[in-house]
């Protein structure tokens, strides 16, 4: 691991982004920034990054990292170490924490900590309701001016529409994205996964597609009339797609991710009775997840968020009903995303780079990382022809577990470095 002010090369790597493929040169890391191709000064350290493929690190704008207050599922330390050993130079964290990130000095500390830790940048989220309770808007003002860049419920439907559309008209006011959980609370209501023919086999109380389709209509219909940016997150079924594309088509601020577990999983992977894939909302249909490869392929999904959701090794060992939902897969998602998609020839890789980079930088209302002379030094080297297994034992979250363990992929990031700091390397 290096600091903060070496001069890097990075050897002979071929660099892409989701606009052109560069092809191989060599790129040099001074200052914290990109300094161009050849070095302007004595280097400090040379890579060897020949057969790699470089590119801008990536952004996720929902991860799940518990801190404070949940530390045993997962803390800041170990969920930076994880996002960049996943390719991530920057990830956005959900408020659902003890205490609920409701208050800017809350933003503040989470942002100090982080800074002084090895791993991808944090960019913290802060509650739109004091306490996620749904009915007292937070000072999102101060929060924003803190550092938050987004404000969000997430874990918890915002079950009032009023306190939604108050919530907007403040968010559009201060132009920050709010990102909602659409599921109406209602209609999920104990449901532990989809409700359909497979949890009537199981015999398991089931969450119906409609309670997210009639939540993303209320919170897109929001968005149109107070003009606030509004972030749908985790969407799951092709009728909320068909909601999400209606509202898109008249101009509605509307923006929407998809999960990796949701774009390669569905109900019937519960079929066992197994919580690991446990997860709000809920897998879905065969029919629902072409639905969402339809989408990321049109253009209609902007971004992929992993909805990163780790907890302990023995809260997912409880039986279905009562084990926490959530899936922790940062350290997976871009082999997952890239064997599934881009291997097999479904998605150009620039399709893959726009919803990891451009895409979620264009929600946040941020640039679009790019490797550009005197960008900032947030680099991913990625190998896309070594199959490589899920392997838990390597891996630097708290819950190292997942449904694809053991799973031969490609695609695997091999170093990150964020602000010219090598922050992960892989050992071969
Ligand atoms: O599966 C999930 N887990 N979905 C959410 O929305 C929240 C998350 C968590 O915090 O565990």
């Amino acid at each position: 691991m290096t600091g903060p002010h070496e001069r890097i090369l990075l050897r002979g790597a071929r660099w892409v982004s989701a606009h052109a493929d560069e092809g191989v040169h060599d790129l040099v890391l001074a200052g914290g920034r990109i300094e161009g191709a050849t070095p302007d000064g004595p280097v400090d350290r040379e890579v060897d990054a020949t057969g790699l493929v470089g590119t801008a690190a990536f952004v996720d704008p929902h991860v799940h990292l518990r801190d404070p207050g949940f530390e045993a599922k997962e803390d800041l330390a170990s969920g930076l170490a994880a996002a960049a050993a996943g390719g991530y130079g920057t990830v956005v964290s959900m408020a659902n924490t003890d205490p609920v990130i409701d208050d800017p000095d809350l933003v503040r500390s989470l942002r100090e900590r982080a800074a002084a830790l090895p791993g991808a940048r944090l960019r913290p989220a802060a509650a739109l309701t004091m306490g996620l309770e749904g009915t007292r808007l937070s000072d999102a003002a101060g929060l924003v001016e803190a550092g938050a860049v987004l404000l969000t419920d997430d874990g918890i439907p915002v079950a009032n529409a009023e306190v939604m559309r108050r919530a907007a008209e403040w968010a559009a006011a201060l132009d920050v994205p709010i990102q909602t959980h659409s599921e109406d609370p209602d209609l999920r209501a104990d449901g532990v996964m989809h409700e359909g023919e497979v949890s009537e086999r199981l015999g398991l109380p089931g969450n119906p597609a409609a309670a997210e389709a009639v939540m993303v209509y209320r919170d897109a219909e929001i968005a149109r009339t107070t003009g606030a940016r509004v972030h749908i997150a985790h969407v799951t079924t092709r009728a909320a797609l068909e909601v999400i594309a209606f509202f898109k088509a008249r101009g509605a601020p509307v923006t929407c991710e998809v999960t990796p577990h949701h774009l390669t999983l569905d109900h019937t992977a519960l079929a066992d009775y197994d919580p690991i894939v446990k997860v709000a909302p809920p897998l879905r249909t065969p029919d629902d997840v072409a639905a969402l490869r339809e989408a990321v392929a049109s253009g209609l999904v902007d971004c992929i968020g992993t909805d990163h959701a780790p907890h302990t090794r023995s809260e997912k060992r409880m039986d279905l009903l009562t084990a926490p939902f959530g899936i922790a897969n940062l350290e997976v998602s871009v082999p997952l995303l890239y064997e599934r998609f881009v291997a097999s020839g479904d998605w150009p890789l620039a399709r893959l780079l726009e919803l990891l980079q451009d895409g979620p930088a264009r929600v946040l209302g941020w640039d679009a990382p790019r490797l550009e002379v005197g960008a900032p030094a947030d680099v991913v080297l990625l190998d896309l022809e070594t199959p490589r297994p899920v392997d838990p034992a390597t891996q630097r979250s708290k819950a190292a577990f997942g449904p694809w363990d053991g799973e031969v992929l490609r695609g695997w990031p091999m170093r990150t470095f964020v602000a010219g700091r090598e922050v992960f390397a892989r050992t071969p």
